[in-house]
């Protein structure tokens, strides 16, 4: 399929300037995608939870431009600063949707954004920002031409934009969990944009918890970008794809079924997977720290002795994600305070959990 729309350019004399704003969150995959090919996307289908408290907030201020310059006008500032590399990215990404959207280039961008989370904390954020971003476009392309035929039109295309900004963002915009790649108990299901699989979930996911343990703040070695590409040379992965295709349908299973034991199973061998695919990659490297690998160690006691179906997840970098019901916070909470935090840069630790996905909210004033 195809969103480009050469028809889509405004008439500069019946646009007033104007302001959006997105609240998006942060999403951690259950299955992994890593590997991908032509324009973004993925080798493999993936799932993820939506996270809550990790969250970018983005408000998109335009106006209709005066100059006529060739490239496209934005400027970003982040927590209130203007950010010279994210502007550049930002540019860029506008430049690259000018076949969708050709009036980006009619209009002047001032962007601002804010994470939920310290920006140095090791948590990447481009899938809550480049959602937040998309979803704040697509209310654009709305408010300045036609509504779309209905919601779930809407954030497919918010889904289709986020995706071309940073893959995993394409999940982002769903509450729940939601699917990115072709699977076959999801009939909907595209590698062009996630679908939610939301009303699929057993009560016990809604309110699941997701703790983030920042065993390193540190920017890590080897970017995602660099990462996926490696996988092209990657002699497992041929076998890995079909692994994880074959997971992600079980994973919907899981998920509908509330097997928490399963549940915990496949996700520890993903995240395990994931850095043993970056440890067999050529050049091989290793993101994973001892601190890691002692908080692993524990859990996995605590879970024996205690029958606790705490489980862990990785994303590409050394901090670890922790998963378990809500029923079991007051005693996962206390064994992270007692045992784990010790493990942390700056004893740091983030509670999360299982989100309803992005909100539109009211441009405050002072903007
Ligand atoms: O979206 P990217 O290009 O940053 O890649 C994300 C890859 C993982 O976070 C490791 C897995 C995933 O599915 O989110």
């Amino acid at each position: 399929m195809t969103y480009d729309r050469p028809d889509l350019t405004i008439i500069s004399s019946d646009v007033q300037p104007g302001s959006l704003r997105w609240r998006s969150p942060s999403n951690i995959a259950l299955v992994k995608y890593w590997g991908k090919y032509g324009d973004q996307l993925p080798r493999n289908a993936s799932v993820s939870f939506t996270l809550d408290g990790a969250a970018t907030d983005t408000t998109l201020h335009y106006n209709v431009r005066k100059d006529h310059g060739q490239g496209v006008d934005v400027q970003l500032s982040l927590d209130g600063k203007l950010n010279e590399g994210f502007s550049t990215r930002t540019a860029k990404f506008f430049e690259r949707l000018l076949p969708i959207y050709p009036f980006l280039k009619q209009l002047s961008f001032r962007i601002e954004t804010n994470n939920s989370f310290p920006h140095s904390a090791g948590i990447a954020s481009s899938a809550s920002g480049m959602s937040a971003l998309a979803l704040c476009l697509v209310s654009l392309e709305e408010k300045l031409f036609e509504p779309f035929k209905d919601r779930a039109a809407f954030f497919h295309k918010a889904s289709y934009l986020a995706r071309l900004g940073s893959g995993s963002a394409c999940r982002s915009v769903y509450g729940g969990a939601a699917v990115w790649g072709k699977v076959d108990g999801v009939p909907t299901s595209s590698e062009e944009y996630a679908v939610a699989v939301t009303e699929k979930l057993h009560p016990v996911f809604q309110t699941y918890h997701d703790d983030i343990l920042l065993i390193s703040k540190s920017e890590k070695s080897v970017s995602s970008r660099a990462g996926h590409g490696l996988m092209e040379g990657n002699p497992y992965a041929p076998a890995r794809y079909a692994q994880a295709n074959q997971r992600t349908n079980e994973m919907v299973e899981v998920l509908k079924r509330g097997d928490v034991e399963r549940f915990g199973e496949i996700l520890e061998s993903e995240a395990l997977t994931l850095h043993a695919l970056m440890m067999s990659s050529q050049p091989p490297y290793v993101l994973i720290r001892p601190n890691t690998l002692a908080v692993i160690e524990r859990l996995q006691e605590f879970r024996s002795s205690t029958g606790i179906p705490l489980y862990f997840t990785l994303d590409a970098g050394p901090n670890l994600h922790l998963l378990y019901p809500n029923v079991d916070a007051a005693s996962v909470k206390r064994f992270i305070r007692e045992q784990l935090l010790y493990f942390c840069e700056d004893q740091m630790y983030l509670a999360d959990r299982v989100g309803k996905g992005p909100e539109q909210l009211e441009v405050s004033v002072s903007d």
